[in-house]
């Protein structure tokens, strides 16, 4: 019997989606389809709808919350947000963000992951940086904690960095991007999120890693791709990215929209051309 509070919107006959899957589609070339969920109407449909991994992005800060950031975002707000999302999925794999400075130090990561698994039912966590983040990788990984690691476009940085730019499109940049991903994965990340960078770095990032690498606006080439659900409903007001596509164009209902994504992302025909950067 479902413990979930809304047993209506689970698939109940699905196979779930572990990390052993995610590293098979990596092997055979199968492309794996992710969306941002904050909720358990929208983790539903995607879950119908056939998306692998469903993340709780503390991108929520922005489209949820209101916010012109992710910073304001806290630890109570992302385990509330998981565990209504973990409630409308049956299927997907869960990943959920640590918010901003919840991973300062190494005990804090395990800390706030602890919250996250155990009270926001997550099944992996993902947090941003680079080389800085070896250690706590090392420390999480060796307790159980299966981690993603978000390089490239830092969106929790906004402040330190000036606005949110491509990144690594100078050659040091470039092999700065490329030796972090290799650390990070001997230290034992379990995936990589690729954001904002030319296509070329992400060709190649996701060519030598051995786990899956997931892009956002990194190009064609990475293991997989994610977008946030409010931008391909065409819900987000204003300017919108560049890697953005807005899929209910042409669709007459949102399960309809959310299948074209997928449908798109495994048959390689998004990203376009148009959506990358050189
Ligand atoms: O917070 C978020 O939604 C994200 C992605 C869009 C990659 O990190």
């Amino acid at each position: 019997m479902s413990t979930s509070p809304y047993p209506h919107l689970q698939q109940r006959d699905a196979t779930p989606v572990t990390i052993s899957d995610l590293a098979r589609m990596k092997a055979d070339g199968e492309k794996i389809a992710c969306l941002t969920a904050y909720d358990a109407s929208f983790a539903a449909l995607e879950d119908r709808a056939g998306v692998d991994v469903v993340l709780v992005g503390d991108s929520l800060g922005m489209v949820v919350q209101g916010a012109s950031t992710t910073v304001p975002v806290t630890v109570d707000d992302m385990v509330y947000h998981s565990r209504i999302t973990a409630a409308g999925l049956g299927r997907a794999f869960l990943m959920t963000d640590l918010p901003f400075l919840s991973y300062a130090t190494k005990h804090d990561a395990l800390e706030t992951s602890r919250r996250l698994m155990g009270e926001g039912a997550a099944q992996m966590v993902k947090f941003e940086g680079g080389e800085i983040q070896v250690d706590t990788i090392e420390h999480l990984s060796m307790r159980g904690v299966p981690v993603c690691a978000h390089i490239g476009l830092q969106p929790q940085l906004v402040h330190k960095m000036g606005g949110f730019k491509v990144q690594g499109r100078d050659k040091d940049a470039a092999e700065t991007m490329i030796r972090d991903a290799r650390m990070l994965e001997e230290a034992g990340a379990d995936m990589i999120l690729l954001e904002c960078v030319p296509t070329s770095l992400g060709a190649e990032i996701t060519a030598n890693a051995k786990v899956p690498v997931i892009g956002i606006g990194a190009g064609p080439e990475t293991d997989g791709q994610i977008l946030v659900i409010y931008d391909i409903l065409g819900l987000s007001p204003g300017r919108k990215p560049r890697f953005v596509q807005n899929f209910m164009t042409g669709a007459d209902s949102l399960d309809t929209a959310v299948a074209n994504y997928v449908a798109a992302v495994k048959d390689r025909s998004y990203p376009a051309p148009n959506h990358a950067f050189k």
